[in-house]
């Protein structure tokens, strides 16, 4: 078991009395709903428009996709390029916050959401800490070099780095990029994503285990098998993306410890 799952139990220990805890702490029994890009079965994905919504909804984390902009602002959106979810085109990293922000992010999804815009990471931060956890995926990481720390900067100057009921998780594909994160926020739970089934194997999972508290796959690679060596190796496991409640089913018959799903009723009505 990773240090900070150690530390984290041992503070969780210290707060199970405390209002926060009982204000605050989910159900250990149950599975986490986990707002892929928020509610974005009934929302502009990756917009506070379907991060209210996941919060009104009763999910227990809203997924974020954290990239960043030419001039270096740490910006919430899952492609790499604006073209799918914006009127705008081009890559993330060429436009300047300015460009981004001026772009309409909603009215893709429908036209009551004309005027949504691409949040910034600090807003989300802002906005939702201590009313819904928060699943950080830094997307493409390898296009953004140094955003490891800006990431860790923006969390550090709020205190979400302590030991703080793991309502804090970073994750991404891109595994080196995990273990400097892990380097960086020792007490914040890292992720590590995949849909490869080369990454399951006994000796993947180990490596994992050194610097990762959960693996997230596809729903498509997990197995009940799977689950048990995730946990055997002292990991948790959420998986994505879930977008029927067939797929919301099969997980929970896993005993999976998180579900990933644009739709959290998926969940919530089973857990
Ligand atoms: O949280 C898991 C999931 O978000 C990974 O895939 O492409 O939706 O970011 P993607
Ligand atoms: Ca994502």
């Amino acid at each position: 078991m990773k240090k900070k799952l150690l530390i984290g139990m041992s503070f969780a220990l210290t707060l199970i009395f405390s209002p926060f805890h009982q204000a605050f702490a989910s159900d250990s029994s149950q599975v986490d709903t986990i707002a892929h890009r928020g509610a974005s079965g009934y929302a502009p994905e990756n917009t506070i428009a379907a991060f209210d919504k996941a919060v009104q909804m009763k999910a227990d984390y809203i997924e974020i996709d954290v990239q960043r902009s030419k001039d270096g602002k740490l910006v919430v959106i899952h492609d790499t390029t604006v073209d799918r979810t914006t009127e705008g085109t081009g890559y993330v990293k060429d436009l300047t916050f300015d460009q981004l922000r001026s772009l309409d992010a909603g009215s893709w999804k429908g036209e009551q959401f004309v005027g949504e815009k691409i949040p910034t990471f600090d807003e989300i931060l802002d906005r939702y800490r201590g009313k819904i956890g928060i699943l950080i995926e830094l997307k493409s990481p390898e296009l953004y070099p140094g955003i490891e720390e800006s990431v860790a900067k923006e969390l550090k100057e709020r205190y979400l780095h302590l030991p703080q009921d793991e309502k804090i998780i970073i994750q991404s594909f891109n595994f080196e990029s995990m273990k400097k994160m892990d380097a960086l926020l020792p007490y914040v739970p890292i992720g590590v994503l995949t849909s490869s089934s080369t990454d399951t194997t006994e000796q993947a999972l180990k490596e994992f285990s050194a610097y990762a508290d959960y693996f997230n796959p596809s729903y498509g690679i997990v197995t009940k098998d799977l689950v048990n060596q995730v946990h055997s190796q002292g990991m948790k496991i959420s998986s994505w993306t879930v977008r029927s409640q067939e797929a919301a089913d099969f997980l929970l018959s896993m005993d999976v410890d998180g579900i990933i799903t644009d739709y959290p009723d998926y969940v919530n009505q089973r857990n």
